[in-house]
């Protein structure tokens, strides 16, 4: 798994961009209501983008700011999560985290699985997040509707 991860260059950063636009709908993501744009994250890419994890590491802290696995169930999206931690060891850092919504249950479970523990919920907080992003639905996956951003972390050892 780990040999088809690769740091992303600034060579990707169209395709990163188009990845995004495809995926998220919009070329930047807000999140805690800060805007993420495209080119302000550093990433891994697993094989030829069947796998996107992208991330900003600011002091002591590591903010996974996207994952996508495009063939989930295969272990994509774990190897992507150890690479991070690596890379957030390298800097120092003592903390992952990262936000999902209310309606991402195949995430929350994930995340949790993996390890993360909920710390934080900002209740309501895609109203806002729509205002800047129109084509966020009004109902999310698993016909929940789409409300709520959940904070989820890690203390790295
Ligand atoms: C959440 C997401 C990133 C998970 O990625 P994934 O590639 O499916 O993750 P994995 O394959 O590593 O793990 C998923 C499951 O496969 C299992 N698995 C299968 N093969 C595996 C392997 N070789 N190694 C590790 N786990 C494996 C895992 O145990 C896990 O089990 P679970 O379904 O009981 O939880 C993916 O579902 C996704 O991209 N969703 C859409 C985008 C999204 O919502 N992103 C998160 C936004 S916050």
């Amino acid at each position: 798994m780990q040999a088809d991860i690769r740091l992303l260059t600034p060579e990707d950063l169209s395709l990163l961009r188009e990845f995004w636009i495809q995926h998220w709908g919009a070329d930047f993501m807000i999140v805690h209501g800060d805007t993420i744009r495209y080119d302000e994250v550093e990433g891994f890419v697993f094989g030829e983008w069947k796998g996107l994890l992208t991330f900003q590491v600011r002091g002591e802290g590591c903010e996974v700011t996207s994952l996508d696995s495009l063939e989930e169930g295969k272990g994509i999206g774990t190897a992507l999560m150890n690479e991070v931690i690596r890379e957030a060891k390298k800097h120092g850092c003592r903390r992952l985290f990262l936000s999902t919504t209310n309606d991402n249950l195949n995430a929350l479970r994930f995340y949790q699985k993996f390890g993360f523990e909920l710390c934080a919920l900002r209740r309501g907080a895609i109203a806002e997040t729509r205002k800047l992003k129109p084509s966020i639905p009004l109902i999310g996956m698993n016909g929940i509707p789409l409300r709520d951003e959940l904070e989820l972390e890690m203390n790295l050892p």
